[in-house]
């Protein structure tokens, strides 16, 4: 190919205009790199293993669901501030589907955007083990 090219002000000046598609190159290739290493790739950098409500499943359901269904004034009467609660829906299949924006149950969070591909998938490991109290 020839490199000078997209280069037009460097046409003559053929050794710089390699070093310049090289750098392009080069920092281009670290950028993708970069990106690489911070993804939320299922699969890839998401750490689905021993997934915990405790630690992971209750604080995701405070930051984006307790607001609408908290005991005291459950939407569409489930209750996600709560295990048991949140054990009914997840029994039903509801839950799943809703998150995951499926058909079957409404998509959730209502009105927001859904939840990372890693946390579902986290939340997909910890169904999967029998969604416990751990
Ligand atoms: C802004 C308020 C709001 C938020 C935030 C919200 N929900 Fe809901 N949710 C509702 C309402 C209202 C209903 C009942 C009406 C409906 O089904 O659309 C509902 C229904 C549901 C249902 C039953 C769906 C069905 O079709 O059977 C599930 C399960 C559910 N929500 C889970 C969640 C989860 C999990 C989150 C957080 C990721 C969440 N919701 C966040 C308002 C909300």
């Amino acid at each position: 190919m020839n490199l000078s090219t997209p280069i037009p002000l460097f046409r003559n000046l053929k050794l710089t205009a390699l070093l310049v598609a090289l750098t392009v190159a080069v920092s281009s290739c670290y950028y993708d790199k970069e990106e690489e290493l911070y993804p939320q790739i299922p699969g890839s950098e998401c750490d689905t293993t021993n997934v915990s409500y405790a630690q992971f499943v209750a604080p995701l359901m405070a930051t984006n669901c307790n607001g609408c269904h908290s005991e005291a004034a459950p939407s569409g009467n489930v209750v996600t501030s709560t295990y048991e609660g949140l054990k009914i829906s997840v029994n039903s299949g509801q839950f799943r589907k809703a998150i995951n924006h499926e058909s079957g149950a409404s998509a959730m969070p209502q009105g927001g955007n859904k939840l990372p591909a890693c946390e579902l998938l986290k939340i997909d490991a910890w169904i999967a083990s029998g969604a416990p109290q751990n």
